[in-house]
């Protein structure tokens, strides 16, 4: 399996304090290469809550990681990716109020005009095209009808405190359907440390996506390092 890291949350934690110079989504871009992550994820939704354009063009220029843009299907994003040609588009729905993407893309709902003309940018460019979809053979079918080479499967269900067998069941079912389609397999959302075995059939996983988890996680990785370095600064 690949490894997608999505680092919107530093782009958070930096936007806290009003900063706006993309300095910390550089750092964290050169530890994901050092650590040979294979893909560099980033949401950047309309209300531009975390991911702002100058980091999308300043981290396209300078990774050296393909970059994965997680975007609603919008003219203005179409217009984006024309600009900034990432590597792989995976389509999420958005909606202002979610604190986070809250479920897949309801791919019959997607504007056809729309699609189109992502789908001749993302040919003319050869990026690959991904849908984020519930675990829903359903969606997965109609992703393949559009003509996405890649579904990515919503993993939230496994971040719940007791984790059903069903909905295992549901991640790993999708997970063959989807493969049995040819289309690329991608999971993700809510997966951290403990849960990815509950992804069964990794090997028809191609990449996992995982920012949330990884953010939170270094804070206390890393927590006593920096107050230990404070203390022995200040003594
Ligand atoms: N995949 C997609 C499509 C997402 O929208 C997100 C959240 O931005 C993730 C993966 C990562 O989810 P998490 O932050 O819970 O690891």
């Amino acid at each position: 399996m690949k490894l997608g890291i999505n680092i919107d949350h530093i782009a958070t934690i930096r936007n806290a304090r009003g900063y706006s110079d993309s300095v910390s989504l550089i750092r964290a871009a050169k530890i994901c290469k050092k650590n040979k992550v294979d893909i560099l994820t980033v949401h950047l939704r309309e209300d531009r809550r975390h991911i702002k354009d100058n980091d999308l063009i300043v981290l396209k220029k300078i990774s050296k990681i393909p970059i994965n843009l997680e975007m609603a299907l919008t003219q203005e994003m179409i217009g984006i990716v024309r600009k900034i040609k990432p590597s792989y588009i995976c389509l999420v729905p958005e909606n202002r109020k979610e604190i986070t993407t809250e479920g897949g893309v309801n791919i019959k709902k997607l504007s056809k005009k729309l699609f189109k003309s992502l789908y001749d940018v993302c040919l003319k460019y050869n990026i690959s095209l991904s849908a984020f979809v519930d675990p829903n053979k359903k969606q997965i079918l109609m992703a393949k009808k559009y003509g996405f080479d890649t579904v990515e499967i919503h993993t939230g269900s496994l971040e719940d405190k007791k984790v059903s067998k069903k909905e295992i069941q549901k991640i790993t079912n999708s997970i063959q359907f989807a493969y049995n389609l040819n289309l690329i397999v991608n999971a993700g959302h809510g997966l951290n440390f403990n849960n990815i075995k509950y992804l069964k059939n990794k090997k028809l996983i191609n990449t996992i996506h995982i920012g949330h988890f990884v953010i939170f996680e270094s804070i206390f990785t890393s927590l006593d390092k920096v107050i230990a370095k404070l203390k022995r600064i200040t003594r």
